[in-house]
């Protein structure tokens, strides 16, 4: 077992990647505090891992909430005593109006979703750090976007956030390190998950979309799982990675392969749809 009687951290996951992440490690051994903005979805996931014969408390706190984040740290801390392996994962673009670029990007707008992309990561991170300090060890997991990389639509806000976030990654990785403390990321590429609901409703329009993608963008033609950044993440959270801090994972089917020569353009496919 890669991470026996560990404890992780993982935000947003009561779906999609975060829950992938979860289920990974609690079948390596690894107690879990699961957290999304819904206590009974957090509740779910929390019984799944309990199932497995690990540990689990779930919790509902906000990211871009400090009073909840520090809340669900003393509960962690509470339950378990300490926090080894923290994964930033909760994020997205919901509820966004438009599509984020120059044209029709607001004021309000960046500021909601570059506070949930990048200063709610920062914010946990900075609540769960003294633990790990205490305890001289920690492994950190942040998750960017493929889209803070080579994007093909335009999203000013998000995409800026999750270039932050691997800026913050690396500055924290060259701090921590002395203090046995390790930062990494994973850059997912496009992955199937209720993220794309924002973009195209689940149904044949979303599986037109993600086949127009998967053959144009990306090498290994095919949309990942949530799986498939669950892999990544329990090799950055475990000994597998020992001498591994401040490097970025692309979990993108080969997407940056062809970063610049990327041809494939969400926004001009989906205006392209909405004329037919
Ligand atoms: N799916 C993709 O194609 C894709 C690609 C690149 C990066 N990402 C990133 O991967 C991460 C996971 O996304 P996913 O695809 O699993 O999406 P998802 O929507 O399935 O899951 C995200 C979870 O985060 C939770 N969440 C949202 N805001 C929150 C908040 N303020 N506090 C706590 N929890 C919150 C949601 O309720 C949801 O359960 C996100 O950071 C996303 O931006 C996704």
């Amino acid at each position: 077992m890669l991470l026996k009687d560990k404890v992780a951290l993982v935000t947003g996951s009561a779906n999609g990647m975060g829950r992938s992440i979860a289920l990974k490690f609690a079948e390596q051994g690894c107690n879990l505090i699961i957290d999304d903005l819904s206590l009974s979805a957090s509740q779910k996931v929390a019984d799944e891992i309990k199932a497995l014969g690990r540990k689990a408390i779930a919790v509902k706190a906000d990211i871009t909430n400090s009073a909840e984040i520090e809340k669900m740290t003393q509960a962690a801390i509470s339950e378990f005593g300490r926090i080894d392996i923290l994964v930033n994962n909760a994020g997205g673009v919901p509820g966004t109006e438009g599509r984020g670029n120059s044209d029709n990007i607001t004021e309000a707008e960046w500021d909601r979703v570059v506070d949930l992309n990048l200063k709610g990561p920062f914010m946990v991170t900075m609540s769960v750090l003294p633990a790990m300090k205490k305890n001289k060890y920690g492994k950190i997991i942040f998750v960017s976007s493929m889209g803070a990389v080579s994007p093909c639509v335009s999203v000013l806000h998000y995409h800026t956030a999750k270039a932050g976030i691997l800026g913050l990654m690396k500055n924290l990785a060259f701090e921590l390190a002395p203090q046995n403390i390790y930062v990494n990321a994973i850059v997912p590429g496009p992955i199937d998950t209720t993220f794309w609901d924002a973009l195209a409703p689940a149904g044949p329009e979303r599986e037109a979309l993600f086949n127009a993608i998967a053959k144009k963008e990306i090498p290994l033609e095919k949309i990942g799982r949530p799986e498939d950044i669950a892999g990544p993440a329990l090799f950055l959270a475990s000994g597998l990675s020992d001498y591994v801090t401040g490097q970025i994972i692309h979990a993108a089917g080969g997407q940056p392969l062809l970063a610049h020569g990327a041809t494939f353009n969400i926004e001009a496919y989906l205006m392209e749809k909405a004329k037919k």
